[in-house]
């Protein structure tokens, strides 16, 4: 409550400066164009979208065919999206994009490697080669269990060239987080690397595959990319480096004509239960969404440097490093490291080094860069920005002045964009040259997107006040299922409201409508900008052999957002000491990854339940936060269990 005080306490207003709004893809007269029309008629916003923005092989039919919560977008059309991404920048009056930088890469070591449209084209059509050479069939899936390296986007892309949908799983997630997402969207074939270098050091990735297809007998396949020239054990049959077989795969392939509604690719997130859900995402309505937000979001014009900082493992990176930016015929620079290695300086030295233009980033770096104080950013020079985005979590005021100031030497515009995996393309945001910003708010909606704000009854809030953020009008690039679980699709998102798109997320609404996001309502924290479930990291505590019962909640971290506290409650004979706690911390970060490791453990006789037996999280997010516990007390089980946690505070 007081994070929400403070935020709307804020009232500073930051118009587009006059130049900007005059050179912007998207100026005021534009946007107001497009928002009457987004609100009468969203199918009729979208569809033109797909037509200016997107190339069909075959038009669509029917923009939308809608049996609630089921979506059908650009019915009858056909295309691909590598086709969208690479080969209309080769042709006719694209044509002299073929020897622009699509993709600059560098690696946390130094190394460099710039991908011209014509050679990336080149390089996506030998691997889909491959990829069929190896079996790989329309409509089959594909892992990626990769490092922030070239040949991650050369392989989603050659997926998307043969209609087979990928699953990028996070490089930094566990083997047995891997196996799981391996077995779920059964894949037949994975493509891994050797490693990565992570805080100047190389990080193998190959031993957690090995450890992972033990127990996932579908894949037939692994295509391992030798990145770091570390050891790795190559099973006959299995696996096969990505170098030999590359060696003489043709680097001719015609992409795929497949429908718009083919899937295009499924990425697991977190929800409220423990096991993650496979986002699927399709291709027409998917591609129309990302490549018209990217142009009018991140004024993408063909002089400019992208960069993202995102991870390809996560939805920002597949549809701002990727998708939405390489469609658009732009340069979307690519970095594989940590943003502290050699120095805390690393980001602003690759901004001036490259001269990148649009930089779009996460509040958690952000917060981080604060701390480490100015004189880092103010090293470099950093005049080349013109535009400024955050994504991943709300960004309080004061970090939001300081990106404004300090990186963006007052002179760009901030875009705080809001969305989700689930929704595939931002859905609350600024449009730069026409739209006011206020820090902390990510403003209104993108036209043609109907986000709404309701009470508990379903009934639209009126501002200023909060509740429920919603989306009322099915969109182009939202999800179409939760892979091979319809039921939980229907329940997690559509059944608080009919016919309505529950996001998860608590918002407000100020005076002039404008929308403040003010994180999750549900048990999923934000980690980072990282999406966690409570459920998932207990079901990773009570599986090892010591754990009796566990509970998971969030607590505000200033780094952050969101730090994972863990209540234990230990079997009888063991010894619930630092030792069990380091075990404990190591154990969740083996099964899940790193991210989910808890910052504090708790060991506890007991948990405070409910007498129906749910754990009263509300009173142990209290207690984690080292809040009194003013609620509501009255189904306690057992009173005394709170005193004891209490006294359980580490030092
Ligand atoms: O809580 C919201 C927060 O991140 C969640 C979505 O997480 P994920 O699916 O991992 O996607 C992150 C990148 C798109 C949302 O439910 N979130 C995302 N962007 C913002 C945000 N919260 C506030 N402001 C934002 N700009």
């Amino acid at each position: 409550m007081a994070d929400i005080e403070s935020l709307l306490k804020e009232k500073r207003v930051f118009k587009p400066s006059p130049a900007f709004a005059r050179a912007a893809n998207w100026n005021k007269k534009t946007v107001s164009e497009l928002r009457r029309l987004g609100d009468k008629s969203p199918e009729r916003f979208w569809a033109r979208m797909a037509k200016e923005n997107v190339s069909w092989f075959t038009a669509p039919k029917k923009t939308l065919q809608w049996k609630p919560p089921f979506a059908k977008w650009f019915v009858g059309g056909k295309l691909n999206v590598s086709y969208n991404c690479l080969d209309r920048h080769l042709e006719g009056e694209n044509a002299w994009r073929r020897n622009k930088a699509a993709i600059i890469w560098e690696g946390e070591p130094g190394d460099t490697r710039v991908l011209t449209y014509g050679e990336l084209h080149r390089e996506v059509c030998r691997f889909a080669n491959v990829l069929k050479d190896h079996g790989v069939r329309k409509g089959d899936r594909v892992a990626l269990y990769m490092p922030m390296i070239p040949e991650l986007a050369i392989a989603v892309l050659a997926c998307t060239r043969i209609g087979a949908p990928h699953s990028v799983v996070f490089g930094g997630f566990a083997a047995e987080a891997l196996r799981d997402r391996i077995n779920d969207a059964g894949a037949k074939l994975v493509v891994t690397a050797d490693g990565g270098y992570r805080k100047g050091a190389p990080l193998p990735l190959k031993p957690a595959v090995d450890q992972a297809l033990q127990g996932a007998p579908g894949v037939e396949k692994v295509v391992v990319v030798r990145r770091t020239g570390g050891e790795v054990t190559m099973k006959a049959d299995r696996d096969v480096w990505w170098h030999e077989v590359m060696e003489h795969a043709s680097a001719s392939c015609p992409p795929a004509k497949l429908d718009a509604e083919h899937p295009l690719f499924i990425l697991y997130t977190s929800g409220t239960t423990g096991k993650p859900k496979g986002i699927l995402h399709t291709t027409g309505g998917y591609l129309t969404h990302v490549t018209t937000t990217a142009k009018a979001i991140f004024d993408l014009k063909d002089e400019d440097t992208y960069w993202c900082t995102a991870d390809i493992g996560w939805i920002t990176g597949h549809s701002y490093v990727i998708y939405g930016i390489l469609s658009n015929g732009a340069t979307s620079l690519m970095y594989e490291g940590t943003p502290g290695h050699p120095g805390p300086d690393r980001w602003w030295d690759i901004i001036e080094r490259w001269g990148v233009t649009v930089f779009y980033t996460a509040p958690t770096a952000i917060r981080t860069f604060i701390r480490q104080g100015d004189e880092h950013p103010k090293s470099h020079d950093l005049s080349s920005l013109r535009l400024l985005g955050t994504v991943g979590e709300p960004i309080n005021p004061e970090a939001w002045i300081w990106y404004n100031k300090v990186i963006g030497g007052r002179r760009c515009p901030i875009v705080d964009t809001w969305w989700q995996t689930e929704t595939g393309g931002i859905m609350i945001t600024p449009l730069p040259g026409a739209v006011d910003t206020k820090p902390g708010s990510a403003t209104l909606p993108f036209p043609g997107v109907h986000a709404d704000v309701l009470d508990e009854d379903g009934d639209p809030v009126k501002p200023p006040a909060g509740g429920f953020l919603v989306i009322r009008k099915p969109w182009p690039g939202m999800l179409r299922g939760i892979w091979g679980d319809p039921k939980r699709f229907k329940e997690q998102y559509w059944s608080k409201y009919p016919k309505t798109y529950f996001a998860g997320d608590g918002a407000h609404r100020d005076k002039q409508g404008y929308f403040w996001v003010m994180g999750r309502v549900d048990d999923v924290m934000n980690i980072s900008g990282h999406r966690i479930g409570t459920m998932e990291v207990e079901s990773a505590l009570v599986s090892h052999s010591d754990v009796a019962e566990a509970a998971v909640v969030g607590r505000p971290d200033e780094i952050t957002g969101t730090a994972v506290v863990a209540f234990v409650t230990p079997i009888a004979s063991v010894q619930a000491d630092g030792e069990l706690k380091g075990a404990l911390r190591s154990h969740v970060a083996r099964q899940i990854g790193a991210i989910a490791r808890p910052a504090e453990i708790r060991f506890t006789e007991a948990l405070p339940k409910t007498r129906s037996g749910k754990i009263m999280r509300r009173l142990l997010r209290d207690i984690a936060s080292g809040k009194e516990t003013a609620g509501d007390t009255s189904t306690l089980e057992d009173y005394t269990v709170l005193a004891r946690l209490r006294e359980s505070e580490e030092e």
